[in-house]
């Protein structure tokens, strides 16, 4: 991050992105988020196929990814820029030992911004503080995926014309699942009610519950979406996250907690939609698919906007 953009959030001019670092929803107030998804609105109506010509986004992801890291290329790659990186950490010097600040120092040569995926909690607040030029977290452990939070916030933006006051169902892994993590802060703004669906042991950490109620933010745990399934607008469905385990009995114990079927969604609201970021193991039958509640496939689709308009703000480029 660049120190006039440092010092700008001290001073409370924060709407200026230009610099900024994208690595956690906790460093972005309401208005900013809106402007987030303003920009996305205006990229995707718009006609914009030379904005990013000239720039170059280094892709640098240390752990899998098939949406974010593709969506993040297909967004520089439709409006006229270019991408250098890889996709697997086995490729690149980290092999060989390197750490992750002397890869970021390098890779800053190379390219305008930085999108990286990264296995350790706070890797990409420690890339940023390498890097002089913007670091885009696509995910970092079990801690936050902001980027995948804007386009869940796109997406229930353009489904259910508001943000405000929303019944939310988060249900899963919600211990490791790091894009719960994330949207459950930023809904915080809008004042959603939230339910928390998970086994015990895979309740949401307590860091982030303290955080939500440090925002006054209304929200209950409960092990059974039967009982609060008729009250939500979106329901938000997570995949156990069995590599982040660390003893996989623990993981094949809930492995198979819920599964959504036609049958659970008997008392959903016709408009509740079912949203999940995907891939997704067995927690969504197929047979829901085709049903108007689904809307992850859109959801997935939505990540290109969303990445545009952050590169495009974090880049400093006219939109
Ligand atoms: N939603 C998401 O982060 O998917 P990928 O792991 O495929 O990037």
């Amino acid at each position: 991050m660049d120190i006039n953009h440092r010092a700008s959030i001290l001073i409370g001019e924060s709407m200026n992105f230009k610099g900024r670092d994208i690595i956690s929803m906790r460093d972005f107030s309401k208005a900013e988020i809106m402007h987030v998804l303003n920009t996305a609105k205006k990229i995707e109506n718009g006609n914009y196929s030379n904005l990013f010509s000239g720039k170059v986004m280094a892709s640098l992801f240390f752990e899998p990814s098939t949406r974010t890291r593709l969506s993040f290329e297909s967004a520089m790659n439709r409006l006229g820029g270019k991408v250098l990186g890889f996709a697997d950490k086995g490729v690149s010097s980290s092999s060989k030992g390197e750490s992750l600040g002397d890869a970021i120092k390098v890779v800053e040569g190379y390219s305008d911004v930085i999108a990286m995926r990264h296995p350790l909690e706070g890797a990409a607040r420690l890339a940023a503080e390498a890097a002089s030029i913007p670091v885009i977290n696509g995910g970092d452990g079990s801690n936050q995926h902001p980027t995948q939070t804007f386009l869940d916030l796109y997406t229930i933006l353009k489904t259910k014309k508001t943000l405000e006051g929303l019944t939310v169902g988060f249900i899963g892994d919600l211990k490791y699942g790091r894009t719960v993590h994330s949207l459950a802060h930023a809904l915080s703004h809008f004042g959603a009610e939230m339910y928390f669906i998970s086994p015990d042991s895979l309740r949401m950490p307590k860091d982030d519950l303290n955080d939500l109620k440090a925002m006054g933010a209304s929200f209950h745990e409960v092990n059974d979406l039967e009982k609060v399934i008729g009250k939500l607008d979106v329901l938000y469905a997570t995949r156990i996250q069995r590599e982040r385990f660390p003893d996989q009995l623990e993981y094949e114990k809930v492995k198979n907690s819920y599964v959504i079927s036609k049958k659970t969604l008997q008392d959903a609201r016709k408009d509740m939609i079912i949203m999940h970021p995907l891939p997704r193991v067995n927690e969504i039958s197929e047979e829901v698919d085709g049903t108007p509640h689904a809307l992850y496939f859109e959801q997935a689709r939505n990540g290109v906007p969303i990445r545009q308009a952050l590169l495009a703000l974090t880049l400093g480029v006219d939109v």
